[in-house]
């Protein structure tokens, strides 16, 4: 960590050092002076609620329990005179004064929500998202927070699974640049600044890859898959500085995370060489009961023995370690590493210099929901933006003329933030037709509801059980679809806002069929008919299947959920006002039987036929393609790009060495724009299966119209390693082959040898 290395080269000591001689003077006297009640103490964290809890329990009595020593951390606090005054009783009226760690799921934005995750990554663009990870800090140290559960780094390709919102998709390449971004942005190059924030990598390990995308289940998984597609992202974010994880309720080979030795310390610590604190999800540690692994005093030990150092919410540790000491379960050392880990991550935060620090009353009115931050989150929105398909060039609209503005979504505040934004609030939320006549005050826009998000009440109470997403409406469907389709046909334009509430995807949101819900797609179809132009503005936390939508004559823009500014950035794009150039993190599939269908899959050894025709005894499906909808990286512009004359720099490379590959782009369109350059490598022969190919590299490019762009990126001979059945990370000489162009598909070919 920063402190830590910062200590060493001044003291001149070894990097590799023993911990003995890294230790923190302030923290080993505190040490010296606790009592192991006081140790178990700080390893408890709990939140008094009056936020949202993901979980049955919130815990009792937070305000003695701070006095008496027996609280390490709170999350669900906020605001300074709120947290002032916890972290008073904790200073002063506890024996040792030790200040309390504030924690917080600030995922896409503190109260300047901005896109979900899933969205941000969309934009492939590494300094936003540094951007918005400041802000996010800035923000949420100004109302006294000082510890985030994010970045959440999970690979995910099961779109089922509603998750899939909260990370960067299904690419553990991209996925670790996005991580090191977040990490960066919210930690700075001094934890102890005011608005700097410690990161907590979620969830480790392989939370996205559960059995059947259905929340909190159970995963397994080889250990080559493993750690050639699932744990890039994790050892990123810790080797960018994070300074703690958060272990995940799924098992790992067998094991729950939050009692598994060897992910929490022979992975994480001995070979990853992590030095900050783990905390486990929100009573992941008593949740290994059900799993089977013993009652309450049984998984903590385990849990302790195992590198966990926080307990959330669930109080095993607080309840049980002491009777595990006295019993030999657990040894006073166990306690003293954990406690010391939770303690230094308070030091290094700057917490025992000024207890008060993140607590300045005058903060949140300058720091938070500013004209700059609404300005970025409008910014990072339309960078989100990916454009599926632009039948006829209907996008973008020009600013004058009748909009028939229609769909469920498309004046629904409740709806613009997005999962996981408990800290924002929607009331402050643009909706689209606000934007709409924000953005282009001259048209005439009319606006009908057309349909329900879905006409089933059961689905909707489910999604509604933390807030009214899905509203059902006392007219009609029928009433309603009327409606839309007379003011269609009077209008010059319909702009179709439609796809997922909210709370459709995120935590405990998984579906089984992600599909565009059927009352929307009777509007969908309905508005299709009148014969006027539709674009469909698309809002979703996940790929959905769309088939039938993509081959009716319609433009489509996906949105995700866009956050404080939606229907400003909605606007913008809708317009012309910025060309969208975001790129898909995830493979939208043809239907849910696809699934898991993502761009890095292997060979098999019969291959379905290139033409996609069905072929018996071959790797293919009687009633589907194998092909996605749409693949991973894809997205178009309003202008059109043209790829040629791939060259690399080299034919052959040693180890050590590093090779360019060279691409001339062309904007061959109407409309200045940014695109995408990816780079995808195929490893040809190797001691195992390789994928199909993988994406190794990338640039964001912005090329006015008619201009054309040499954009180069350039290979390590390190990025051809990978693990080996003895989970080695090596490469292997012989064959390379690169494939460069706008999507995952890209065509233009180049090979080169390693020697
Ligand atoms: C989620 C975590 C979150 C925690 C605390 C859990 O249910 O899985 O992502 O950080 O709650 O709110």
């Amino acid at each position: 960590m920063y402190y830590k290395n910062l200590l060493f080269a001044l003291i001149g000591l070894s990097f590799l050092g023993t911990r003995a001689q890294e230790r923190i003077p302030k923290v080993e006297e505190l040490l010296g002076k606790m009592t192991i009640e006081e140790k178990i103490g700080q390893l408890n964290l709990l939140t008094p609620g009056g936020g949202v809890a993901t979980g049955e329990v919130v815990s009792k009595d937070v305000g003695s329990k701070i006095k008496s020593g027996q609280v390490g951390g709170l999350f669900g606090v906020a605001g300074p005179d709120r947290v002032r005054k916890a972290q008073e009783i904790a200073v002063n009226d506890s024996r040792l004064g030790i200040p309390l760690l504030i924690g917080s799921d600030v995922i896409h934005g503190y109260k300047t929500t901005y896109p979900i995750p899933l969205g941000l990554s969309a934009s492939w663009d590494m300094d936003l998202v540094k951007q918005a990870a400041q802000m996010a800090a800035r923000e949420a140290t100004a109302d006294g927070i000082n510890w985030n559960f994010s970045p959440m780094v999970d690979i995910a390709r099961d779109p089922r699974w509603g998750r899939i919102s909260e990370g960067a998709g299904e690419d553990p390449y991209l996925g670790s640049k996005i991580a090191v971004a977040m990490v960066t942005g919210y930690q700075g190059d001094d934890l102890a600044a005011a608005h700097t924030i410690l990161a907590c990598v979620k969830h480790f390990a392989l939370y996205g890859a559960v059995e059947a995308g259905r929340d909190y289940h159970s995963v397994d998984m080889s250990k080559i898959k493993m750690f050639n597609q699932y744990m890039q992202p994790y050892k990123a974010a810790i080797d960018a500085g994070a300074a703690s994880v958060m272990s995940s309720f799924n098992d790992v080979d067998g094991v729950p995370a939050t009692g598994n030795k060897w992910l929490l310390t022979d992975l994480l610590r001995d070979q990853w060489g992590f030095e900050g604190f783990v905390v486990s999800d929100y009573t992941s540690l008593n949740e290994m009961i059900p799993h089977g692994l013993g009652d309450l005093q049984a998984v903590s030990a385990l849990a302790l023995k195992a590198g966990l150092d926080m307990d959330m919410v669930g109080e095993g540790f607080l309840t049980t370690l002491k009777k595990s000491l006295d019993e030999g379960k657990v040894t006073e050392l166990d306690i003293t590493n954990a406690c010391r880990r939770v303690l230094e991550a308070k030091y290094i935060s700057g917490l025992f210099d000024d207890p008060y620090k993140y607590l300045d009353a005058k903060r949140p009115k300058k720091d938070i929901l500013t004209e700059d931050n609404r300005d970025l989150a409008r910014k990072l929105a339309t960078r989100s933006f990916v454009l599926l398909k632009n039948h006829n060039n209907i996008l973008p609209l020009n600013k004058l003329g009748k909009i028939a503005l229609v769909g469920p979504l498309a004046d629904s505040r409740e709806n613009m933030l997005g999962t996981w934004a408990p800290t924002g609030d929607f009331n402050l939320a643009v909706t689209i037709l606000e934007g709409f006549k924000n953005v282009a005050s001259n048209a005439t826009i009319e606006y009908a509801k057309g349909a329900n998000i879905s006409d089933d009440a059961d689905f909707a109470k489910n999604v509604n059980s933390l807030g009214e997403r899905i509203v059902i409406d006392e007219r009609s469907p029928e009433d309603m679809l009327q409606e839309a389709v007379e003011l269609a046909k009077t209008s010059d334009v319909v702009v179709a806002v439609v796809g997922e509430a909210t709370e459709m995807s995120g935590e405990s949101s998984s579906r089984t069929d992600i599909s565009i819900p059927e009352s929307q797609k009777k509007l969908i179809k309905a508005l299709v008919e009148t014969g006027k132009p539709v674009a469909l503005i698309l809002m979703s936390g996940r790929p959905l299947t769309i088939p039938e939508e993509f081959d009716m004559p319609v433009s489509i823009l996906q949105v995700w959920h866009p956050g404080v500014e939606a229907g400003n950035a909605i606007a913008d794009v809708v317009f012309g006002d910025y060309n969208p150039s975001g790129k898909l993190t995830a493979t939208w599939p043809v239907n849910v039987g696809q699934i898991p269908v993502y761009h890095s899959v292997k060979a098999t050894g019969r291959p379905a036929p290139e033409s996609g025709e069905f072929q018996k005894f071959r790797s293919n499906y009687l009633d589907a393609p194998n092909a996605p909808l749409l693949p991973f990286g894809y997205g178009l512009s309003y202008t059109t790009f043209e790829y040629g004359n791939l060259k690399l720099n080299k034919k052959e490379i040693a180890q050590g060495e590093s090779i360019s590959a060279t691409v001339t782009v062309k904007n061959t369109g109407d409309y200045d724009g940014e695109e995408v350059v990816q780079l995808y490598l195929k490893d040809v022969v190797r001691s195992i299966t390789p994928p199909k190919r993988q994406l190794k590299g990338f640039e964001k490019v912005m090329l006015k119209k008619g201009e054309s762009k040499e954009v180069s990126i350039t290979l390590s001979a390190d990025d051809l390693k990978f693990y080996n059945a003895q989970l080695e990370f090596v490469s292997e000489p012989g064959d390379f082959e690169i494939f460069v162009g706008t999507n995952s598909d890209a065509k233009l070919k180049e090979t080169f040898k390693l020697k």
